[in-house]
Order: C-alpha cells, then structure tokens, then sequence
C-alpha cells in the first residue's frame, strides 16, 4: 500500500523524512522512482500524471496537496477512486495574511498613495471608517470563513456569498445565484475564494463588475478561471473599478506580453497566496491515511459530482 508524492524534489524529501519518523508503516515513494506501480494505492499530488488509472491499477485515493482540485479531470478518474483536498491550517494562515493584506491595502487606499508617491505629490484621500467599507466574501468554506472571522476584527462591514446557506456570526450571507447580484450591489471589496467548478468558471465577468458599485475593487484568491480578464481590464479602465489586486491568472506563469503585468491599477502576485507546506499538512495528510485504514470519513474529500 505504497503512497506515492509528485511533488517538487524539496518537498518530496520533507514529505519522507516526516513518514520515516512519525508513520513508518507507510511506505513512501517520490515520483519518478514510483516502484511497483501495482503497489501504489494513494497518490499525493497538486499535478496528477497522465493516464493516471492506467497506470495505477489499485490506486485508491488522490490527495491533492492543494486546497483546490480543479487541476484533476475528475472525469478521466475511475468513480472507485476517492478525491481528497488538502485542508492544511498552513494554507488557510497564509489565504489569511493574503487577504488581510489586500483588503487592508485597498480599503487604506495604498494603491492611490503609491501613485501619488511617482508623482512626488503628498495628498491625504478622504478617510473612510472601516465599518463604513463593505467587504464581500465569495466563497465560505474552509478558507473564506476563517479569512471573514479574520476581517471581522478590523471591524468592516462584512458580506458572505456561498453556493449553499450559512451563517458566521457578523457576516451578511447570501446563497446561491440568486441573491448574487444583491449580494454585489453592497460590496466595495470583493474578496474571490471560490472553489474553481463549472458552476463558478467566469464568474467575475463584466456582469458582476457592472453590479458591483462605482470605485469597487477585486481580490482574486481563487483561480485564474474565475475571472474573466478582458471584462476586468475593460471595467478598470472604463473607471467603474478601482483596482484588482490578482494572485492567480488563466494563463501561469503570465506570459510577458500579458496587459496585467504592468496594468497601473493591478497588482499581480505569481500565486503565492499560500504554500502547501509538509511541516504543517503532514498531520492533516496522516489523519486521513489512518481514518482511512479505520474505515471512517476522510476530511476534506471531494463530491466529485460538485467539483470540490
Ligand atoms: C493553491 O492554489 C491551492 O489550491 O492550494
């Protein structure tokens, strides 16, 4: 029952030092030194191999070591085999920094500052309360709920939107596509967290933009299919948005002659929002490997007729 990681050589070894000390009846392999493929019945992994059930005849499980798993066709995978996402409290503390700081830099108009800092112009904007700045979280899962829990303690006005109802305390929810524009119409900052899904491709499009109000700004978070780039640099420069600040695009890396690299009211960040870090996804990879031998639910598996 070997479990094999295709992942980057650095991590690899984390991964096997970690099973060598604290799991050792769990045989490790690192891609490409893959044994017997017969053997293999997990795979850790953010990019899966192609022809992936040919060649792992008793594969059982993929674990993504990412929180999103709309790399997978998951139409090219046998139903036996289980899909499982990674709920690392690592990626979730960095989603966090990432979007306090985007949301703190936009609502203390940083992006003006530094463009008034070129022009050597010292101007002070007009100061907005926090609890006057509406925030709107897309997306209420594991990453959007804590990073709106984190937000709360600015004190914004905050504003939750998610496939299906919920309820955090200080958030407005909306759910499902119907309350969408509603939930648009009173968002200065909308924050994207949204698991990439047939259901969610291209929402940011020029749609939303034209709902949200005048002056709103973007933070994507999500992926790079959320957004729909020419709609967005068509809602920048019509004025009717403010600024975007991306760390995923469509195309990664952004080819060199892309219009965002040097877009003046982007910032762009090479997906960096979080890392998947052995140190701290190692525990939550292990939970799950033992609740599997005791036959119990995993955390984080995908409904894959959901997509996430
Ligand atoms: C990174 O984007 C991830 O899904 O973990």
């Amino acid at each position: 029952m070997t479990l094999l990681f295709k992942v980057d050589a650095e991590r690899g070894q984390l991964w096997k030092a970690l099973f060598a000390e604290h799991a050792p009846d769990i045989p490790v392999k690192l891609w490409p030194d893959i044994g017997d493929p017969a053997d293999v019945r997990y795979l850790a992994t953010w990019a899966p191999p192609e022809n992936l059930a040919q060649t792992f005849p008793n594969l059982e499980v993929v674990f993504a070591t990412s929180a999103g798993v709309d790399q997978f066709d998951l139409s090219q995978l046998p139903p036996k085999v289980r899909v499982v996402r990674m709920l690392d409290p690592g990626i979730a503390e960095g989603i966090i920094q990432y979007a306090c700081f985007a949301v703190l830099a936009q609502h203390r108009q940083i992006p003006v500052y530094l463009t008034q800092q070129a022009e050597r112009r010292w101007q002070a904007q007009p100061y907005r309360a926090a609890g006057q700045r509406r925030v709107g979280v897309m997306g209420l899962g594991n990453l959007g709920t804590p990073v709106a829990e984190r937000l709360r303690g600015f004190g914004f006005a905050l504003n939750g939107w998610s496939r299906s109802p919920r309820q955090i305390d200080g958030v407005a929810c909306f759910a499902g596509p119907g309350q969408l524009p509603e939930f648009l119409a009173q968002t200065d900052i909308l924050l994207c967290l949204l698991p990439l899904t047939d259901d969610t491709r291209g929402i940011l499009d020029h749609q939303a933009f034209a709902t949200l109000p005048r002056g709103a700004s973007l933070i994507n978070l999500g992926r790079g299919g959320h957004l729909v780039e020419a709609d967005l640099l068509a809602a920048l420069d019509s004025g009717h948005l403010e600024h975007a600040v991306l760390d995923v695009l469509n195309e990664e890396p952004a080819p060199a002659e892309h219009p965002l690299w040097n877009h003046p009211k982007v910032w762009l960040t090479p997906h960096v929002g979080a890392v998947t870090r052995p140190e701290t996804a190692f525990d939550v990879l292990l939970a799950n490997l033992r609740r599997l031998q005791a036959s119990q639910p995993m955390e984080g598996e995908v409904r894959r007729q959901e997509g996430y």
